[in-house]
């Protein structure tokens, strides 16, 4: 946060840059629905100019951003006054600062706040409108504009299937058949509809959206409804205006009511909910969201009672009766200040996004993938753009798109080298498929590099103790060539390099001498076969039963197990029949490697269960859970579905949970786990 101005004249100087940055970014988000900077950014603006509003009142404008909603309404779409102005909704960035929501209400209130409970939706990322229905009949629509007076996009509401042109005859005569209804909701892009959105507008090389919600923004402010029709834009409603002219007293009510008059309604409302439930709701949501279709950026927990809502009222430009409880945003947008290049392990050359070191979703990020050349034509990122980063879950950073108008003309294209940054070898397509280009040098030591940290991986080898550093150096000296090199090395000389010491390198030298013993499903997923990731390597294993037979297997009978394409199988196949490959193997056998197919434990704890793990374990690791797991005979499988027979929930368990309640799975904690192993 920026530092506190001392005197007058500074916040005075500070206030009217707030202003002026503010009202940009209004200007950007509403009219343009091009934003400049990122929603974190503009709501620590937001709050700083509360701030210093409240400490400074004498200087605060009277058109202050703090005292409005949104933008004036463009010029372009003709004007619609709101009967009712549109308000905005106040926000908590934390569980306290809810809780301090709930408390003024409660003093607000006195002796009613006993009566106080909240309903709960989903705060949808989209936009507010307002649609206007006459003797049931749409007539107009608009958006929230500067909250007063909107802008009328009625002809492209109405090509959102979504949205009823007539309202149910059976509903409205249930409100007494009122002459007039105002409906409000938020048209949204769900997830799916906004990826084949841009997947259609780079492929006619028009740029891409940043987020659904500009997307949504920008289609339905289009001056062409037929744009629109194309448009897969969605409505939820939520709200009705003057709803004390309505024979309805709460919240929950009127949902009800929206949706017997035909609209699309929040699929997970929470009703009756006191203090804990709503943050208890908050924190299930905040894991949930991301298997929802759609983006969601926060819950609202508003008053149920329409009669305790009017005791507290409202203020300029928010409620008193309701507040937005926010996630934390997952994207920021930062610059990029250069491209560097990665080679990986089967040395696909990938291009990295070295950023602006910003945070994202509560962690610090200065590198993203760009995934490859193609993307960044595709994204048209160029060195020195500002950018979209986003971060979902623990999927690995990635830069989503570029912020043209933040261009100042002195940003460089960028293109991959056409030969290896490390070994100089020339790079290529190994073949048609190939989506980039590959170091074509099998002995390039970026490489072999990456191809160490793999197999010493803890699903792998699990000889952990070896860093990367120390891979790094001993592929760089030459000591070590291939995996089988790995099994050479001494204590010795080991203790003898940087950094080392006598105790880490027995630690080592044990490490490597235990890992000998080793699953032939991890010493399969170890060699780095393309294409064999885990559950590919325990199918081999399963099937083969032994090293042996699997390496004499062709790529006939590679096929005939269930789940392996002819991609798999042929990619398996060159691997155990390029001799240097199967020279390596020899070495690891020779050296006392001994990998076994792990027998299935038929008397197990396990035995016959499918078991799904989610949430966290206190005493054990996912990883030690699973090959306890097992070892005990059963199969463990990252998602619940059909052949899930058990679901172990550790703290904070999620969506699986659920899902797995509803199907009627049976759900274990961590110590029932525990004794069933023990036991
Ligand atoms: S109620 C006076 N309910 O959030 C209450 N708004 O930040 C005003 N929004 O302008 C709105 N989901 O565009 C309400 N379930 C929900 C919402 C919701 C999304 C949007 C809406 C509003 C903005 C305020």
């Amino acid at each position: 946060m920026t530092k506190q101005p001392k005197n007058n004249r500074q916040a005075s100087a500070r206030l009217d840059e707030l202003y002026e940055l503010i009202e940009e970014a209004n200007r950007r988000y509403y009219q343009e629905d091009s934003p400049t900077i990122s929603d974190a950014e503009y709501d620590r603006f937001f709050r700083e100019l509360e701030a210093l509003e409240s400490e400074n009142p004498e200087l605060a404008r009277s058109d202050s951003p703090t005292k409005k909603v949104g933008a004036k309404p463009s010029e372009t779409f003709q004007p619609v006054p709101h009967r009712e102005p549109m308000l905005s909704l106040a926000n908590a960035f934390s569980e306290e600062e809810f809780l301090q929501f709930d408390q003024r209400c409660r003093k607000l209130l006195e002796e009613r706040a006993k009566e106080l409970t909240y309903i709960v939706e989903e705060k949808f990322d989209g936009l507010a409108v307002e649609i206007v229905y006459e003797h049931g009949e749409l007539t107009t629509a608009s958006t929230r504009g500067d909250g007063e007076v909107g802008e009328n996009i009625t002809a492209n509401i109405r090509t959102i299937s979504s949205i009823p042109n007539k309202l149910s005859k059976k509903g409205l005569s249930k409100l007494g058949g009122p002459e007039r209804l105002e409906v409000r909701g938020e048209v949204y892009m769900s997830l799916d509809g906004f990826k084949a959105l841009n997947d259609r507008r780079l492929a006619a090389a028009e740029p891409a959206f940043a987020n659904p919600r500009n997307a949504a923004a920008g289609s339905l402010r289009q001056l062409d409804p037929a744009v629109t029709a194309r448009r897969p834009l969605e409505f939820v409603a939520y709200g009705l205006t003057s709803p004390s002219e309505l024979p309805i007293g709460t919240q929950a009510e009127c949902i009800r009511v929206l949706s017997n008059l035909g609209f699309q309604i929040d699929p997970q409302l929470l009703e009756k909910a006191d203090s804990e439930a709503v943050l208890n709701h908050f924190l299930a949501l905040a894991e949930k969201r991301h298997d929802l279709p759609y983006e969601i950026d926060g819950i609202v927990a508003k008053v149920n009672s329409f009669e305790l809502q009017q005791v507290l009222g409202t203020r300029s430009r928010t409620p008193r009766w309701a507040v937005a409880v926010k996630f934390k945003p997952e994207e920021a947008f930062t610059v990029l200040n250069d491209i560097s290049v990665q080679v990986g392990r089967t040395g696909v050359l990938t291009p990295v996004a070295e950023l602006e070191p910003v945070e994202v979703g509560g962690v610090t990020v200065s590198r993203a993938t760009l995934h490859n050349q193609d993307e960044i034509d595709r994204k048209d990122i160029r060195i020195g753009d500002t950018v979209v980063v986003r971060r979902q879950g623990d999927v690995i950073p990635a830069v989503v798109a570029v912020i043209e108008n933040k261009r100042s003309g002195d940003e460089k294209k960028f293109k991959l080298p056409d030969t290896c940054p490390v070994c100089g070898s020339d790079v290529g397509k190994e073949s048609a498929e190939d989506v980039g280009v590959r170091c074509l040098n099998p002995r390039c030591p970026a490489k072999l590099h990456e191809r160490l940290k793999h197999f010493v991986g803890r699903r792998a080898m699990d000889i952990d103790s070896l860093g990367s550093k120390l891979l790094e150096a001993l592929a760089e000296s030459g000591r070590v060539s291939s995996f089988a090199d790995l099994y050479d090395l001494k204590q010795e000389e080991l203790a003898s390099m940087e950094r080392m010491g006598e105790k880490s390198a027995a630690n080592i030298v044990e490490a490597i001498e235990s890992s000998k013993d080793v699953a032939l499903a991890r010493f399969l997923f170890a060699l780095g076969i393309r294409h064999v990731g885990e559950r590919t390597a325990q199918l081999l294993a399963e099937h083969a039963g032994s090293l042996e037979v699997l390496r004499s297997m062709g790529e006939e009978e590679l096929e005939k197990i269930s789940d392996i394409g002819p991609k798999v199988a042929a990619s398996i196949k060159t691997f155990f029949d390029d001799p240097q490959e199967q020279a390596v193997i020899n070495e690891l056998l020779r050296r006392g490697v001994s990998p076994k197919a792990v027998e299935q434990n038929s008397n197990g704890a396990f035995a016959g269960e499918t078991v799904v793990l989610t949430g966290s374990l206190s005493s054990l690791t996912r990883d030690e859970a699973k090959s306890l797991i097992e070892k005990a005979g059963g199969k463990i499988s990252s998602s619940v579905g059909k052949s899930t027979t058990l679901l172990v929930a550790g703290e904070k368990a999620g969506s699986k949970l659920e899902k797995a309640e509803k199907q009627g799975i049976a759900v274990i904690d961590e110590q029932t786990l525990l004794q069933r192993l023990n036991g």
